[in-house]
This record gives C-alpha cells, structure tokens and sequence, in this order.
C-alpha cells in the first residue's frame, strides 16, 4: 500500500521510519518532510494546511491511508475533506479536533463528563476577566482559547503576570482570533505526565506512558519550547495511576465525545498533572506528542499500519497492541537560542556515525538534506532517541551518541530523564 504521512518535525520522521518497516507498505510520501524523512519516504512539498490540495494529491497517487502528524490540519478538517472523498485517513476530524483546536470546548468537555481537571472560568472581554483575577489567587494559569504553535498557555506567579497575560492575550491580541476567549486557571502543582491512547471511538487502547521535558534548560528552567526531549515508560504513571487516568479520564471523555455525536478516532493525548489528589487533566492534545512519538515508536512492538487502519475502520478491538520491556529515551537537540531566535542553515556532522549505534535512531526534524548533506533548518533539529532494557541504559546510550553530533551553536538538556531516575 501507499501511506501519505503529512508534518515535518520528530514525530512525522519516526512515524515514517516505523512504518517504512511495516510489510504492508510498499511506498511512502511525507508531506513536507525533513532531511530524515526523505531516508525512508519521498518527500513532497504540498500545503499542509489546503486540504484540496492535499486530497487531490491523495486522489491521484492513489494513497491508501494519509496519517496526519500536527493538530493544526486536524482542526483545519483535514479529516472531514478526505472522508467526504472516501479517502482513509487516520485522525480526528474537525469537530473532534476541537478537543485541542478550543481549549474552552476541552473544558466544557471535562465538565460536562465529570473528568478531574482545575477549576476555570470562561471570558470573552478582558476588562471581565482582570476585575474576576483580582484577589483570587487560585487563578494563576491564563489560557488563550485556540491553537497557538503551544505559546498560548501563561503559567504566572503573581496576579499581575496573570494580569498582563489577559492584555497581551485579548488586548494586544498576540494570537489573533485565538484568544476572543481566555480561559483563567487554577494553578496545579505536582508531575506532569504525556498519556496518550489510540481509539476507534469505542475501543481504547494505551500506549506506553511517557513525560516530556517542556522548558528549554536544566531543572526546567526559562521559556517553555514544543518539547526538549521525552521517555517512556514514565515511573510517575504508577499502575494505579494508569487505571486511575483510564477510568477517570480517557473512557468518559472518549465515551462523552461519542454521546456528543462525534466519536473520536484517532490519537488522544491527555496532559495529566499528577497532583496530591490524583490525575488532573492540563490539557488535551488530538494527536502524537513531538517528542514523545519518538520513545513510543521506538517501544512499540510489531506493525503499527494494521493498529491505525483499525482505528479509522473501527476494529481496535481485533489488535494487539503491545510495547517492549525496558525503556526507551530521547534527547532534542536544538538551535541556539531557540525557542526565542536561532540561526538556520548550520551543517550537522556526526549523523551516520551515530545512526549506526545499536538500538539507537536518529529522528530529524529540523533539518533539510543538501548534496548528501545535512543542514539545521528550524528551531528543534534532532532527537537522539534510544533503547535500553532500563531507563537509566536508555539513557546513557542517547547521550552517549548525542556526543558524536555536532552542529554549531547545538543546545540540548542534560537532564532527560532525570526525574525517572530519582524515583
Ligand atoms: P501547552 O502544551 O503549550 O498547552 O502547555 C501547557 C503546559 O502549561 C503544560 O504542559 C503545563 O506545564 C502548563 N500548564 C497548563 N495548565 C496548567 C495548570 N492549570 N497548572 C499548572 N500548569 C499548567
Ligand atoms: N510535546 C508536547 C506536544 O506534542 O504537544
């Protein structure tokens, strides 16, 4: 068969690889693509936001099955716009994708099917919100409503951070239209955890658990960037915990979207803070975490193409989805300065030596390929992703093969990992 994979980062270029193994695919697009994806699959440039344009190219290379990597086309409706054509595709559509498209419908969701998660209020004028702020000092989380590339969520400490976080939101309108509505949150405290499940509405099946690393330092210091490295199976999610997250979240909320007349297919991703009185929900996601896709494809045993197939077609409860033993880590590396600014264009050396370590695969994504070489082209670049039969061997060996590459101006994390090692 032909898979369409459409993104450019970490997660696209390990879903190719994983499935570039799988017997069944013959041929494989990604759209854009990355320096790495072009290893294992032809890369196209097409519009990943015009699903026209995207539908049409599924049309007439016969592609068999589109798997979308970022949450943007799914909200777009990507998903309905291929259905509409008969076209299989493996991803929530737009009325599903809201989940992570609005951040007030996620809320409502969360209420609505009684799913721990903090305490918010909804507000569309910015004058409202600040005289609400005021003198509660639970509210300390300020949330722009709609999508914003992951920099629309103001975690404050003070009432007037929380305060200038409305302004720039609703006043300044650093979002755009994103943020006509603000959610003002309950600050939660505790460890936070990356729970991610497949669905075919009905069926829910979860993968390994895993915890991101979000701010750009050491001990989680400075901005928060898309994610700075990840492992899996994260200790936090004790088995108690994992049946708690299932019972009290995914089955209600993928159960409530199904009462709701929109069943969820696809990838759910649930941001849980693990707090004193158990999981709360932070936030939903519709789709693989980057990084997080890296350990779980690097864990997940056998073909992962039957596994979304049988989301799309409703069979989840026919497949056996099952994960290695051991562990499994991955380390960003990324351009100086990033998130904030950071030079493109830097030559990477080190990649062929290190992508033959045993266990261990270099997933790019921002990177692009020029005369059989590899060049930086975005803000995270690599993800030197490991495995190993414990946590601590899994990380050891990507930091022992993060030290083979080399790009100028390189910044990564040396502490990935560390919390799974303290416990
Ligand atoms: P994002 O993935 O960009 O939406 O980032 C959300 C991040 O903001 C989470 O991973 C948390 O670190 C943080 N966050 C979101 N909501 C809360 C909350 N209610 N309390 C504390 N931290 C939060
Ligand atoms: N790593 C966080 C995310 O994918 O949203």
């Amino acid at each position: 068969m032909k898979v369409l994979v459409v993104g450019s980062g970490g997660r696209e270029h390990a879903l190719c690889w994983k499935i570039s193994q799988s017997d069944k695919v013959e041929k494989i697009f990604c759209a854009p693509g990355n320096g790495g994806t072009s290893e294992v699959a032809e890369n196209v440039t097409l519009d990943i936001m015009d699903n026209d344009e995207l539908a049409d190219f599924a049309e007439e290379n016969e592609i068999d099955l589109t798997i979308v990597g970022p949450e943007a086309p799914l909200v777009n409706g990507i998903v309905d716009e291929f259905e509409e054509r008969g076209l299989k595709i493996f991803g929530p559509g737009k009325k599903t994708a809201k989940l992570e498209g609005s951040k007030v419908f996620s809320k409502s969701i969360l209420k609505k099917y009684n799913v721990p998660t903090g305490k918010a209020e909804i507000f569309d004028d910015p004058h409202a919100a600040i005289e609400f702020i005021k003198g509660q000092d639970w509210v300390r989380v300020i949330k722009a409503d709609g999508l914003a590339a992951g920099k629309g969520v103001y975690v404050c400490n003070t009432e007037e951070e929380a305060i200038d976080a409305v302004k720039e939101i609703m006043v300044d309108k650093k979002f755009g239209g994103s943020g006509n509505n603000i959610l003002v949150e309950e600050k939660l405290t505790g460890e936070e955890a990356s729970f991610l499940v497949f669905t075919d509405g009905k069926t829910i099946i979860p993968m390994v658990s895993t915890q991101d690393h979000k701010p750009v330092y050491d001990n989680d210091k400075g901005p928060n960037t898309g994610g700075m490295g990840a492992y899996g199976p994260a200790p936090v999610v004790t088995d108690r915990l994992h049946k708690d997250i299932m019972e009290k979240v995914m089955k209600p909320v993928i159960n409530g979207m199904r009462e709701e007349g929109t069943p969820y297919k696809g990838v759910l991703y649930g941001g849980i803070m693990v707090t004193d009185e158990g999981p709360k929900v932070l936030e939903f996601n519709c789709r693989f975490g980057d990084p997080e896709c890296q350990p779980i494809v690097m864990l997940f045993k056998g073909d992962l193409v039957p596994v979304l197939e049988s989301c799309i077609d409703g069979t989840l409860d026919k497949q056996d989805v099952e994960f290695h033993d051991g562990a499994s880590c991955c380390i960003v590396l990324a351009s100086g300065g990033y998130p904030i600014e950071y030079n493109k264009g830097k030559k990477i050396r080190g990649i062929i030596k290190a992508d033959s370590f045993k266990d261990v695969k270099v997933f790019h994504s921002g990177t692009k390929s020029e005369n059989n070489e590899i060049f930086t082209d975005g803000g995270r670049v690599l993800g030197v992703t490991s495995r190993g039969e414990s946590i601590k061997e899994a990380i050891e060996k990507a930091y022992e093969v993060v030290d083979l590459i080399d790009f100028e101006e390189m910044q990564y994390r040396k502490d990935i990992g560390a919390k799974a090692l303290d416990r």
